[in-house]
């Protein structure tokens, strides 16, 4: 590796970030030894802080641009124009191109003049919109549940829900690759938490023998369809290892609505299985529902539950009547169209063929939606993402801690409206960046 774009060799980039984390540590403000009681509370001297300046520096020294939080000038879809140039658009969610449907804007138009943009306070208190309960139970009809309950957030509903659920005699096993909600809202809840290897079911199956005994209540969490790797669970077994261990089963499937299965459904329709075993179904509005906002659903008495204690509903503004609108319609819209998936399943199958063909490394990904190449180191992941960039491709570069060490990677979601010759092109040059690194 020659030292990503600054053209350093490998060694006098070592040197100058050896030097800069020692120019790092010799800058930093220490407390007054004279005032014992004195501490330094800058946020200048906040680890976290410390660790963000350095990872710029070594950025700036590469001579890279910051990839994060670039400026999108118009509606990210398959196209986007980003700081002013346009690019094919990897990095967006919106899996069945349904952003900006006229059909969508329309109803939250009119959703807007009705209600406003706000309810304002928390629904316990500012109370129900018909569209929110019209959006819970299409969600519930979604899953085969009884109830659904709608959050501001995916996230929040997540760690609502599991600091309302679980304490601290109880156990969460989950995927290594968890989103980052459900370990938020473990460490919250106060749960014992034990990891198996990313859809090792055989550890997880050891662990809950091992375990079960010692613990209350267990909850086993996956997710549908992995946001960073594009691959999933036997849904099946994760049902067979819950009922002979008497524990819940929480399923993040915020990626699988809209991208797998025939009609899009999921992940249980993907496999065939029964989705009403699962106990809790965990969705986002923000991706193929292109909204924003998230959900459980579940049993009535279990959504009864979380709408008088889980804290992220109870004591936080209920979504606004435009956001539950959007995700109602844009459902209503991915089970009238089925078309939409089918494409976006085709599409995607396209993009991972062509770059399992050209030597590109996927991973265990299923071709559905989401594909990485993996690229392991960060450093020239940042880099292949700068040059693709700069060649008008917009993929995200994923870097630890989003994902394990030395498992770096470009991310690239596919959505309904790639056309086949930007699929092709974008594997193509890929395949040369990759060979140029
Ligand atoms: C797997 C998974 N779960 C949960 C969430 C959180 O959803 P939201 O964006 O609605 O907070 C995300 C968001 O990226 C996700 O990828």
């Amino acid at each position: 590796m020659n030292g990503g774009g600054s053209g350093l060799p490998d060694d006098a980039l070592s040197n100058l970030l050896a030097q800069m984390r020692t120019a790092g540590d010799a800058a930093a403000p220490k407390a007054s030894s004279s005032a014992e009681l004195r501490r330094d509370t800058s946020i200048a001297n906040h680890p976290l802080y410390r660790q963000m300046q350095f990872e710029r520096n070594i950025a700036k020294v590469t001579g890279l641009s910051n990839p994060y939080y670039r400026r999108h000038d118009v509606r990210a879809g398959s196209v986007s124009v980003i700081e002013g140039r346009e690019a094919v658009n990897y990095a967006s969610y919106d899996y069945l191109g349904l952003n900006g449907d006229p059909r969508i804007v329309e109803a939250v138009t009119e959703a807007a003049r009705e209600f406003g943009t706000s309810v304002s306070a928390s629904r316990i208190s500012a109370g129900e919109r018909q569209v929110h309960r019209d959006l819970e139970l299409a969600l519930a009809r979604n899953y085969a549940t009884e109830d659904c309950i709608a959050f501001v957030s995916g996230h929040a509903a997540a760690v609502s829900t599991l600091a309302t659920l679980m304490g601290p005699k109880d156990l969460i096993v989950h995927d290594a690759a968890i989103h980052n909600c459900i370990v938020v809202g473990a460490q919250l809840a106060g749960s014992a938490r034990r990891l198996f290897p990313h859809n090792d079911l055989d550890v997880l199956e050891a662990t809950l023998a091992a375990d079960r005994a010692r613990f209350d209540r267990v909850l086993i969490v996956s997710e549908g369809l992995f946001s960073m790797d594009g691959d999933g669970p036997d849904l099946q077994r994760l049902l067979t290892l819950k009922e002979r261990f008497s524990a819940w089963l929480m399923m993040d499937d915020a990626h699988g609505l809209g991208v797998l299965g025939a009609t899009g459904r999921g992940i249980f329709e993907h496999q065939q299985v029964d989705p009403s075993g699962v106990d809790f179904w965990l969705g986002t509005l923000s991706k193929s529902l292109v909204s924003c906002g998230g959900y459980i659903a579940g049993s009535a008495m279990a959504v009864d539950l979380l709408k008088s204690h889980a804290p992220g509903f109870v004591y936080s503004v209920g979504m606004p009547a435009t956001n539950a609108v959007a995700a109602k319609v844009a459902l209503e819209l991915m089970n009238s169209e089925p078309e939409r998936v089918a494409r976006l399943q085709r599409q995607s199958q396209r993009f991972h063929q062509a770059a399992r063909q050209a030597g590109l490394d996927v991973g265990d990904s299923w071709g559905f939606g989401i594909i990485p190449v993996m690229i392991r180191e960060s450093l020239p992941t940042v880099v292949l993402a700068e040059r693709l960039l700069a060649r008008g491709i917009n993929a995200f570069p994923v870097l630890p801690p989003g994902v394990a060490e030395k498992a770096a990677r470009l991310r690239f979601f596919i959505n309904a409206s790639h056309s086949d010759s930007q699929i092709d092109e974008t594997v193509a040059a890929v395949a040369e960046e990759m060979a140029r690194l």
